[in-house]
Formats: C-alpha cells, structure tokens, sequence
C-alpha cells in the first residue's frame, strides 16, 4: 500500500479498540495522517470516542450510522477506511470501502468464515484496492526475535512445533461476557484469539496452513459448568447482582468511567450488555482447544490453548535439524475497561503487556544459551509503536516483512475455519481447497 502525504482515514466501529488507532493518529502521526470521520451502529459510543478525541487536543470528528457509511466515504473522501467493528462485520466495510475506491486496514480476524474470506478476496482483485491485516503481534521485539532466529538457520529446518498458550481467567472470562461469546460473531477463540499465535506460526516459518484437526469443548464457563461445580452465580449479568459480589469473575460496570460512558450508557441503543455473566447462558463457543497442523514446508504445529489459566502467557518449541528453540513468554495486566491493573509477581501496577520473556537455543551438541531481547517503550514489549509507524508512516523497507495483507489474513482465517469444520465432523480439514486465491 503506498502511503501519501497526509493520508485521511475514517474509523469504523468505535469501541475500546478504536483508541489504538486514533490516539496514535492525533498524538503522534499528525504530520502524516488526519482523521475524517467515524462510523458505527451506536451513536453514544461515536460521542463518546469524539470527548475522548477533544481530550487529546483534536476536534470533533463527523458521526455517521453505520446505514450510512457510503455518504461519509462520499463526504469525507478517505484514502483509507480502519475497521474495527466487531468480527463478523470486518468483511463488510472491508468490500465496501474498497469498492468505493479506499484502501482498507482491518483488526484480526480478518473474518470469520470461508464464504467471507472468498468475498474479500474477489473484491480486492474486483477494485485493485487492498486491505491490509493488523497483526499486531507479529512487531513484539520477541516475536520478531524468533523470525531473525528460524531465519538465520540457526536451528537448521524446522520439522515439530509445540505450543501451549494460556488465557488467564481475567482475559479468557472476557470473550465469555460480550459478542464474542457467539460463535456467530467472532468465529471462537480459535478465530478471534488463536488467530494471532496461527499467524505468528506462519511469519516464523515463512509457510502456509494445509491440513487442520481440531478437538474443542466448553469446559468451564457457561451455565451447565457453572451449576456442575456448584457456582452460586448464574445470574444473566453482574450490574445490580447480589450474588456477584463474591464472584471473583465478576466487574462492576458501573464503577469504571470508560466502560460506563462506552457500553453501559449506550446499551438503549442496541442492547450490546458489556457484562454478561461468564457462567450465565448462550455460550456457543469452546474454552479449550487441542489441533494439529500441518504446513506446505511439511513442519507440523501442535496446538493447546485454554481459557481460566492461573496465568497469562505461552511456551513453544521448534524442533529442527540443528537443533532446538524454546520462547517462555508471561504477560499480563488485563482489564475490561483497560485500567491499570496489580500484578501479583510484581509490586508494579502494569497495563496489558509483556512481563517476561526467555529465549533459548539448545544446538545439537553444544551448549544452549539466551538470546536477549530488547525491549521497547509502549504496548506489545514496544511492538505497537513500531507497527503505527509501518501502518501509518510506511517510512521504510521492514526486513522482517512485518506487514501482513489479504494472504497473511486469509491464511490465518483458514486455521480457525478448518478448526471449526473439523470440530464438527471429527476429521482432518485441507483447508487451502476451501478457497481460490
Ligand atoms: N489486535 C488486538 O490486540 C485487538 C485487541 C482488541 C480488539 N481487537 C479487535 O478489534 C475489533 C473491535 O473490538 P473491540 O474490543 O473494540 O469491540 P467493541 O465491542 O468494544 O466495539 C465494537 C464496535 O463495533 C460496533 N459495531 C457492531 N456492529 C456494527 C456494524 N454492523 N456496523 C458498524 N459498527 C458496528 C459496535 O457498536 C462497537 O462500537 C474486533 O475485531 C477485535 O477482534 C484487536
């Protein structure tokens, strides 16, 4: 995507997660980028984000409901439309801004099943546009790290993957108690979450997905669990709930600015409750996953992910011909609203980041050693500066091919798909004939 001077972008979708972007755009890009307008389905929300937008020092950006996102891309004239709606809407303004003549940049997952990800795919060779994929984890210096490892041949040609990445109970309870929760809306966790650990697979491998196997099951949130165990909270959401307050699961929504003034007071809108009970009903997607998968490099990748760790973080190995890497990651500091929240390791109030990181190389027949990692200033382990100004500036040629486009997305996509059709027929899935590139 080449990247004008003063690029105009309009954000569609306006909850917590559109911050990422505007914040970044009027604090520190503003020689670069200017925003033009914002569009949503919720006007409270819209307002809410333009005080957040005159808090940083800009002005109030043009509203407009999502019915009309044509006028404002007609109004407006954006070069290029960010989209961070919830999941399965992605596609939609991803088409529609491309076929109104807008590049288009879209959080993960890029969408949520086959047939969507064929329409994008078309409409980008239909326009000539092109939609690029937020991959945020791929800019963490760690992650990068592995990249320049594998890469380098260190550990010769990489034949076995195994990684365990946990959800602690705060961040894994959380896709229990909004949209996500609906396989619906956001494909499962192995769309929504796992998402970012398949396309990390696939930039450290430098590969394609080709065969998928999946196991998955709902095995502690949700009413059925909840009563099983014993759980006294079953109610449908915590606000106003007696029972929630020795509910260490439970948030009280209406004690937290942001979430009050983003969710709670724009509920009349279109009934989008914030804090649902993770042990209440209507829970349709997995809390524990286990896959195999192979790649077109014929390494193979197995796969573990839960939901209630005690803990927030990953391990993975790569097994290879010269020998052998391990990543021990622990992150932490999640919230709902994104507040600041104590770390029982650390006497140090962090917000959602990395805490700690080890590296490891065993060569055949030598002694293992770390590898440092340096880290940055910022979210991510400093990986998200880094990857505003690769989306924002576009300034200079990125060695590690940290960009990812429609291919990156879609493959990634294709995991979480053939997780979900392997799920429901108990075979393998060859997920690259479900589309034509
Ligand atoms: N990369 C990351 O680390 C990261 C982190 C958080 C969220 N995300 C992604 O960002 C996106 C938004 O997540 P969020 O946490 O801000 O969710 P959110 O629920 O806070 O916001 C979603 C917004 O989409 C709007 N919306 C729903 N349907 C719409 C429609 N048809 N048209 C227009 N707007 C519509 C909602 O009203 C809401 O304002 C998701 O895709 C999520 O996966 C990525």
């Amino acid at each position: 995507m080449t990247v004008p001077e003063l690029t105009r972008y309009a954000i569609v979708g306006t909850g917590v997660r559109s911050a990422f972007y505007y914040r970044s755009i009027i604090q520190d890009f503003n020689d670069n980028a200017k925003l033009v307008g914002v569009c949503d389905t919720n006007q409270t929300r819209m307002d809410a984000i333009n005080d957040d937008i005159v808090e940083l020092g800009s002005t109030r950006l043009p509203t407009y409901k999502a019915v009309d996102f044509d006028k404002m891309v007609a109004d407006q004239k954006p070069d290029v439309v960010i989209v961070t709606t919830i999941d399965r809407f992605h596609h939609v303004y991803c088409i529609r801004a491309m076929e109104l003549g807008c590049d288009a940049i879209t959080e993960k997952p890029m969408t949520i099943d086959e047939q969507k990800l064929q329409l994008m795919i078309d409409a980008e060779k239909r326009t000539g546009k092109r939609v690029r994929v937020l991959f945020n984890y791929r800019y963490a210096p760690h992650h990068t790290k592995i990249r320049e490892l594998i890469d380098s041949g260190v550990i010769g040609e990489v034949s076995t993957v195994h990684m365990d990445w946990i959800l602690d109970c705060a961040h894994g309870s959380d896709f229990m108690r909004r949209w996500h929760r609906k396989k619906e809306n956001s494909g499962g966790i192995q769309m929504h979450k796992s998402i970012h650990h398949f396309d990390l697979v696939h930039f450290w491998l430098n590969t394609e997905p080709e065969t998928v196997y999946c196991v998955g099951d709902l095995r502690f949130y949700g009413k059925e669990n909840a009563q099983r165990r014993g759980e006294k909270n079953l109610g449908e959401r915590y606000l106003n709930n007696e029972a929630a307050k020795d509910d260490p699961f439970a948030f009280d929504i209406s004690k937290s600015d942001r979430l009050k003034k983003f969710y709670l007071e724009a509920e009349h809108e279109d009934g989008y409750i914030r804090d649902r009970n993770c042990f209440g009903e209507g829970i349709t997607i997995e809390d524990n996953l286990s896959m195999v998968i192979t790649y077109k490099n014929r390494a193979v990748l197995t796969y573990n992910t839960y939901a209630y760790a005690p803990w927030e973080g990953y391990r993975c190995v790569f097994n290879g011909s010269k020998g052998r890497l391990e990543i021990n990651v622990v992150e932490g500091g999640y919230s709902p609203g994104g507040e600041p929240v104590p770390q029982s390791t650390s006497s140090k109030y962090i917000q959602g980041g990395v805490e700690r990181t080890t590296i490891t190389v065993h060569p055949l027949f030598e002694d293992p050693y770390e590898v440092p990692v340096v880290k940055g200033e910022g979210g991510h382990g400093g990986g998200d500066p880094v990857l505003l100004r690769d989306v924002l500036v576009g300034d200079k040629e990125d060695q590690f091919h940290r960009a990812a486009y429609i291919r990156d997305g879609g493959n990634a996509v294709l995991v979480g798909v053939g997780a979900n059709h392997s799920m429901k027929s108990g075979m393998p899935v060859k997920v690259q004939e479900l589309v034509r590139w």
